[in-house]
């Protein structure tokens, strides 16, 4: 583990795996109606995953069943190929760092002051959360695209897989959506094999670590920065996302 490094793509640290497949990613060609979810890491990509297909199957339980989630939602360059949607950084920096400590496919995070070092200035497994995220929310307005925040799902979920719904050009019923709420709450997709990636091997998601689907809450990130942290965090945010209109909700 010690041994493995992110390499550079573009001036992007990548995942090697991901850097093997890169020509999957450079002549993938979208179709009119393919859906494409583009998420940075650790910012709900599971939940927006299981939302849509939840959607897609009419809140069809055992159709959702069918396959792991990693398979019905491929990634472009591990597989066939398949709206953004962000989570403020402060929550996005603890989930990540969590995460690297369980991913036996990324390099050891260290320790989280080290690891505040590296994701602040985005070495971190396909880049920079602010070049992600203000990348995204300009172009949104210019192309089709749906942009959503892990905290307004968390805060109003009926009313955010509304618009995934309708984003999709489909239309369910009202008990429908109750149920695709109901489903894709954190307590069941932490308990479904499906989502919540345990049937990944522990040689490369060791779950004793900390757990794929692990709290799913906003404002964790206050159990881990300290005030000193989050002064020097905020500051450094304020220079890299200077001139963005983008607003986080940093708590519930
Ligand atoms: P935490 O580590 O803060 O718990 P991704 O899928 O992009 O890797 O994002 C993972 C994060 O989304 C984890 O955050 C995970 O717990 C959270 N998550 C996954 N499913 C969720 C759900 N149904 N409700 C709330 N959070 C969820």
């Amino acid at each position: 583990r010690t041994q493995l490094q992110l390499r550079e793509v573009a001036g992007i640290p990548l995942q090697a795996s991901t850097v093997d497949n890169w020509s999957q990613i450079q002549n993938f060609e979208a179709k009119p109606d393919d859906l494409l979810i583009c998420t940075y890491p650790k910012s709900g990509t599971t939940w927006i995953q299981e939302i849509v297909d939840m959607i897609e199957q009419n809140g069809d339980v055992e159709k959702c069943q069918r396959a792991v989630i990693q398979h019905r939602h491929p990634f472009i360059e591990w597989a066939r190929p398949p709206q953004p949607s962000a989570r403020n950084a402060k929550d996005c920096m603890v989930s990540y760092y969590h995460f690297q400590r369980m991913n036996q496919m990324l390099p050891d995070p260290g320790t989280w002051e080290e690891y505040f070092e590296t994701f602040i200035n985005g070495k971190v497994g396909w880049g920079s959360w602010y070049d992600h995220v203000k990348g995204w929310w300009e172009m949104k307005d210019r192309y089709q695209i749906l942009f959503l925040f892990f905290e307004d799902i968390k805060r109003d979920p009926k009313q955010e897989i509304q618009k995934v719904m309708q984003f999709m050009g489909k239309s369910l019923h009202e008990t429908v959506l109750d149920k695709i709420v109901q489903e894709t709450s954190f307590e069941k997709m932490k308990e479904n094999p499906m989502t919540n990636r345990s049937t990944v091997p522990k040689s490369i998601l060791d779950q004793s670590i900390s757990p794929f689907i692990r709290k799913g809450t906003v404002g964790d990130w206050k159990n881990h920065f300290t005030v000193v942290q989050s002064e020097r965090f905020d500051e450094i945010y304020r220079q890299k996302m200077e001139g963005t209109s983008i607003n986080f909700c940093m708590e519930l």
